[in-house]
């Protein structure tokens, strides 16, 4: 199939309510919990995004049966018995490296392919690999596979991580419920996603407290207690604050609902912060803005910090203010390339380091852009509904992996985004 892209009218509308879907990056580690239950869990709320697809196949390779009905997800498996990840699915979506706790959890054994880097970073895992070996695993390279055993089995310890990793406080979580005896983790990953992956361990049987919190305390249970489970995905967050900061750029005013407000606390600080009116229900987020954009700075952080997946979208809010804003990325070494290809829309960029200078200027000019990474695209096709003219995003596929229908919600709301093929007509 030819590449497709996302043509978007600079028409400056983008108006009404949205329902956000279940967050990508819950999901994900959800269906693979799912591993350290034998029988059926149904996930529900599971976004159609083609992540979710890799996972599923990943699932699958490993024995599993995975399922879609609508939103929901039956991931039975019952007959899962291998425990080996293939290089082209690893090689497709990192996040695979999310099966390698389960796995060892299960089969005190794993064979995953080494994750690579992406455009945003070298995504090591040596903190995966650190917090697992203290709690039992020994692990060797075999021509680009890790090889995990336990012969000794899984054992209850005290983990500090270097850094709050999100991924690998999933590894050690979903290991450490099988772990003999008690695990902390501590310095852990605050994120609510973290929280939903938590809830649902306990839904099959494990006893995990302080998910949510830099210290998370798990009591082992075996592996035979552990059952499947029904479990609802949180709303997510990334894709709800990128729509919000939609409606901000456009003025709304914009609702979103099925999210917590409280998981955006500090990006709907910030939003405030640069003239934009905010209203929050039980199960929704308003935004409006009737007067000009104010600069702000902002330091992306670890949950409950400003999160690094909104970074680009806030950019573009920057570089429409009226005054400097001042950007520092410190979760990734290299999550500034949306700012080159906004800098080809007209926008005043310059990067120091971690650091971007934002000059606010008056208008964007529509462009053909490319999507570097998927939150970057959400924000090039944003900028295009803002800019003067015509949009063209290429590289829609990175769009697809994180952001369910989004021309179709995008033009629920007054944005006139069409997906054509590249070489299709105008
Ligand atoms: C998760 O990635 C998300 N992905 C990312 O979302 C998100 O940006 C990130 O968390 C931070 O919130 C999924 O959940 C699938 P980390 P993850 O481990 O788990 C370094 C998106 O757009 N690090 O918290 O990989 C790492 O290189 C994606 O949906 C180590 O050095 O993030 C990075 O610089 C993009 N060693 C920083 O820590 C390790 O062992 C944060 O990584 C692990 C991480």
């Amino acid at each position: 199939m030819s590449e497709e892209i996302i043509v978007v009218e600079g028409n400056g509308t983008l108006a009404g309510e949205v329902h956000v879907s279940g967050a990508k990056n819950s999901a994900l580690k959800l269906i693979a919990a799912a591993l350290l239950g034998q029988g059926k869990s149904t996930i529900h709320n599971v976004p159609l995004i083609s992540d979710i697809e890799i996972m599923s196949e990943v699932l699958r390779r490993l024995g599993a049966t995975v399922e879609r009905t609508d939103h929901a997800l039956a991931v039975d498996t019952s007959k899962v018995d291998k425990w080996e990840t293939p290089y082209e699915l690893v090689s497709k979506m990192r996040a695979s490296i999310s099966v390698l706790g389960p796995l060892v959890g299960r089969f005190g054994r794993a064979r995953v392919a080494m994750p690579g880097g992406c455009q945003i970073g070298a995504r090591k895992i040596d903190m995966h690999l650190a917090g697992l070996t203290a709690l039992g695993v020994e692990f060797s390279v075999d021509h680009g596979f890790l090889e995990a055993t336990t012969p000794h089995g899984l054992h209850g310890t005290e983990v500090i991580l270097d850094f709050p990793s999100v991924g690998a406080t999933e590894n050690l979580l979903m290991a450490s419920v099988v772990a003999h005896g008690r695990t902390v983790i501590a310095n852990a990953a605050c994120e609510p996603e973290i929280v939903d992956l938590a809830n649902m361990l306990n839904d099959m049987g494990a006893h995990v407290r302080g998910a949510g919190t830099s210290v998370i305390e798990v009591c082992g249970v075996s592996l035979a207690s552990m059952h499947p489970c029904n479990h609802v995905t949180v709303g997510d967050r990334i894709e709800a604050g990128t729509f919000l900061a939609g409606g901000a750029l456009t003025g709304g005013p914009l609702t979103v609902r099925s999210i917590d407000p409280a998981f955006l606390r500090v990006a709907l600080m910030k939003l405030s912060a640069m003239g934009c009116d905010v209203e929050t229900g039980d199960d929704w987020i308003s935004v409006a803005r009737t007067r000009p954009l104010r600069p702000t700075d902002i330091q992306t952080l670890p949950h409950p910090g400003f999160p690094t997946d909104l970074q680009a979208q806030f950019m573009l809010l920057a570089s429409l203010a009226d005054g400097m804003s001042v950007i520092t990325e410190n979760v990734f070494e290299n999550r500034f390339m949306f700012a080159s290809e906004l800098k080809r829309m007209g926008a005043d960029i310059s990067i120091d380091g971690h650091h971007a200078l934002v000059r606010g200027v008056s208008g964007l000019q529509g462009a053909d852009v490319s999507s570097t990474d998927l939150r970057a695209g959400g924000a090039l096709v944003l900028a295009g509904i803002v800019a003067e003219g015509e949009t063209r995003v290429h590289k829609v596929v990175h769009i697809d992996r994180g952001y369910e229908d989004y021309a179709g919600k995008l033009a629920t709301l007054g944005a006139q985004v069409r997906r054509v093929a590249s070489n299709g007509p105008m």
